[in-house]
């Protein structure tokens, strides 16, 4: 039985992680394409045996060939540059954009069909360069974010409160980076608001903490930014499309009226479905919260605007 196929772009750290975990699960072909001479290949032939000892009949195939993403369910951007201590994800903006702009060129060439989802950063930004660039309706491009900054708050509370991660329900909102929106009031653990077991001072703790996450480990590792949290959310979001769950998760779309935004991609959250995303939920929001989000979505627009000032490639 084949299954389905799904080729990501960067054979880095978030890349080849992301292939390993969909390698265990059993989840998909994986293809690995790199520009790097021999990365890919190299990587990919590790997978294979790696399945091999799990016993796990997958394809797993690496090249530099651009051309072995057609017939693809879906294809996931890691490729980029990644963050070095004291950098921002928005240092990354120009350098970034004349990497994934060719590569969503290519994804609209020989993928048509497939469903996008990116992780290059600033992400934001960056799924709405793919989605303009390759002319995708909205359900076939995400941003992979929401998963990881919920991730990291359901660990440090779940890690405070000596509970299961499965047993914190949290959400979060805008932009992936400073611009995080949380909403603290509805962070539920073990169903009951979280504001019972804690002080909004520590609560707002937490959620700072997890918002910096990513720069808390590239401060440790020096040379790195996270991968295996990264790998993992964006592993979700695939089972999410493949097993049609309708799954409601935390993506960076496109938003078309939804929380009073227009024409910009930002973090919401969204129900996930075999087309990709099904729905935007639409949440109560504060008036700070929807103050916080349009500030995010402020910031993403002025980005995306100074792209367009750049030369493209
Ligand atoms: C992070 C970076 C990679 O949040 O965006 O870990």
């Amino acid at each position: 039985m084949s299954l389905p196929k799904v080729t990501i772009l960067g054979a880095g750290q978030v890349g080849a992680t992301t292939a390993h975990l969909l390698v265990l699960k059993g989840l998909a072909d994986v293809v690995l394409i790199d520009v790097v001479e021999g990365l890919a290949a190299g990587k990919a032939l590790d997978l294979l045996q790696a399945a091999a000892i799990e016993e796990l009949a997958v394809s797993v195939t690496g090249t530099t060939d651009m051309g072995a993403m057609a017939g693809s369910r879906l294809v996931v951007i890691t490729a980029g540059l990644a963050r070095k201590p004291g950098m921002s994800r928005d240092d990354l903006l120009a350098a970034n954009a004349n990497i994934v702009g060719p590569l969503a060129d290519q994804i609209a060439r020989v993928a048509p069909e497939a469903v996008v989802i990116v992780v290059t950063n600033p992400l934001d930004v960056m799924t709405q360069l793919v989605l303009q660039r390759t002319g995708f309706p909205r359900q076939r491009v995400m941003g992979m974010a929401g998963m990881l900054d919920t991730g990291r708050l359901r660990a440090f509370i779940s890690q405070r409160l000596t509970v299961s991660p499965s047993e914190v329900q949290a959400v979060v909102l805008g932009s992936h980076g400073d611009l995080m929106v949380c909403l603290t009031d509805a962070i539920r653990v073990q169903g009951a608001p979280l504001s019972q077991r804690l002080s909004s001072q520590e609560i707002d703790q937490l959620v700072a903490r997890a918002r910096d996450g990513g720069a808390e480990i590239v401060s440790l590792l020096k040379t790195s930014s996270a991968y295996y949290a990264p790998a993992s959310g964006v592993v979700h979001m695939i089972s999410a499309v493949l097993g049609g769950t309708r799954r409601v998760l935390s993506a960076c779309v496109l938003l078309e009226g939804e929380y009073g935004l227009r024409d910009v991609c930002i973090g919401v959250p969204v129900e996930v479905g075999t087309e990709g995303i099904a729905r935007v939920v639409e949440q109560p929001l504060s008036p700070q919260a929807r103050e916080a989000l349009h500030r995010a979505a402020d910031q993403v627009r002025a980005q995306v605007k100074q792209l367009l000032t750049l030369k493209p490639r």
